[in-house]
């Protein structure tokens, strides 16, 4: 059976209590059971972790490596300034999604600017908590190839494939 891992990073397991009108009221735990009914209607196993620790973050993407066949990875605000985070995303061979509830695009402009989003091979963003479903099925459909260099990520409300744009 293939396994994939869902990954959130800090203050995601804030979910429900943390600004609900930019994130809305679901919890994490709730989140993480969504995806995992839905990966195991489409026969595929789901992992969860969260963390809110940059180096545990670091350890469980280089296990992805030979663990999982693909990982759905919201990195919270480690997607704005962590190359060690890009950096992992980019040391292993397992496809990663990068996923944020909220539009980012629309919001401080701090937020538009994504430092892993060339190592990774989609990016959805604005979708609300529907996003890291879509993310799994992109997965799924075999979505592999990444964004690379030069890619503009400040498009608002978008799902940006590598590969298609
Ligand atoms: C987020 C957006 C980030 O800017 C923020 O730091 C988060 C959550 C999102 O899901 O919309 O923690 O990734």
């Amino acid at each position: 059976m293939k396994k994939y891992l869902l990954m959130n990073g800090p203050n995601l397991n804030m979910l429900g209590i943390r600004e609900p009108e930019i994130y809305g009221t679901t919890t994490l735990a709730t989140i993480q059971d969504m995806v995992v009914a839905h990966g195991a209607e489409r026969g595929v196993q789901v992992d969860c972790f969260q963390s809110n620790h940059e180096g545990a973050l670091i350890d469980k993407l280089h296990e992805a490596h030979t663990a999982y066949d693909g990982v759905v990875y919201n990195p919270g605000a480690h997607t704005h300034y962590s190359y060690g985070i890009r950096d992992a995303i980019g040391s292993i061979d397992t496809p990663v999604v990068e996923v944020h509830i909220s539009d980012v695009d629309a919001r401080e402009p701090f937020r538009a600017i994504s430092v892993v989003a060339p190592a990774c091979v989609a990016q959805i963003k604005g979708h609300g908590i529907d996003g890291y479903c879509e993310a799994l099925d992109g997965l799924l459909e075999g979505w592999s190839t990444r964004l690379g260099e030069g890619f503009d990520t400040r498009t608002s409300g978008q799902v940006i494939v590598g590969g298609t744009f």
